[in-house]
């Protein structure tokens, strides 16, 4: 995670952002500190980077590699507002030991439209990553990749669309996805749980799972219903200023998918 230190609403770059809507800074902070503590109190570890003044948007840790078995693909931000974030991704993990680190070559947004069901990466493309980027990012970690493509610039990333439950279980809006893409989605995902308009515009789907508990915004109320019949656990999170700049949950939490001890 990457703590708001810096976290400001200065340009937009997506439907959710208005600059001169204002920000307030302390309420981010209060409530950035409140999902890691969430994290934390449910037995996660919480490693953190830090926040470089002048991009406000790196709050959002997502955005800045996809890491499975200790292979590290780094970001390639499609704005220029976002660019140098990548760098500082890259020296985080250099600078940990991390075996394989791997510059992009083609824009892709990380976490934001990649997502690791089991074995199989879901690749989303239409607003941000390049979808050259998924051959790339199949190279890279080893892992089969799905592409999926997003129509609604509201769902501009795949994790405002979907989110993984499982290694097996996931939960989409159909509204956000082309009709090829959800044909994709059903034949792969048949018992996915399907979240209404609602849900899905009050960020319910920017959500992090650990297989028991979904950490997810506070105000996703009929999901989280759904998420219990499922024998889910729904941790409600409110985390309203993120919003502002068109993130919550997920978009602050960068997984780390370590290699599994031989
Ligand atoms: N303002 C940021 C952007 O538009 C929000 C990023 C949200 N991150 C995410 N993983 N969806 O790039």
């Amino acid at each position: 995670m990457c703590r708001p230190t810096y976290f400001d609403v200065t340009y937009a770059i997506n439907p959710w952002m208005n600059p001169d809507k204002p920000v307030d800074a302390a309420l981010a902070a209060e409530q950035w500190d409140e999902l890691r503590r969430l994290y934390l109190e449910y037995g996660h570890t919480v490693d953190l980077i830090d926040p470089v003044e002048g991009l406000p948007d790196m709050v959002f840790a997502a955005n800045g590699a996809t890491v499975v078995d200790d292979r590290v693909l780094v970001a390639r931000f499609r704005h220029a507002e976002r660019a140098a974030e990548a760098p500082a991704y890259q020296e985080w993990f250099t600078s940990r030991g991390y075996p394989e680190v791997h510059p992009a070559e083609y824009v892709n947004e990380a976490e934001g439209d990649y997502m690791v069901v089991g074995r199989t990466i879901l690749a989303g493309t239409g607003f941000r990553t390049d979808p050259r980027a998924h051959a790339e990012l199949e190279r890279a970690l080893g892992r089969p990749v799905i592409t999926l493509n997003l129509v609604d610039p509201r769902y501009y990333h795949l994790d405002t669309a979907l989110a993984v439950l499982s290694d097996t279980e996931v939960m989409y809006y159909p509204g956000a996805f082309s009709p090829e893409s959800l044909a994709i989605l059903r034949e792969l995902h048949p018992d996915a749980i399907l979240v209404d308009e609602a849900d899905a515009e009050a960020f319910g789907l920017n959500a992090v799972s650990d297989g028991l508990r979904v950490f997810l915004p506070d105000t996703a109320t009929g999901l989280a219903r759904q998420l219990r019949d499922r024998g889910f656990e729904p941790v409600g999170v409110d985390l309203s200023e993120l919003l502002k700049a068109g993130g919550s949950v997920k978009c602050c939490t960068l997984e780390i998918r370590h290699r599994a001890a031989a």
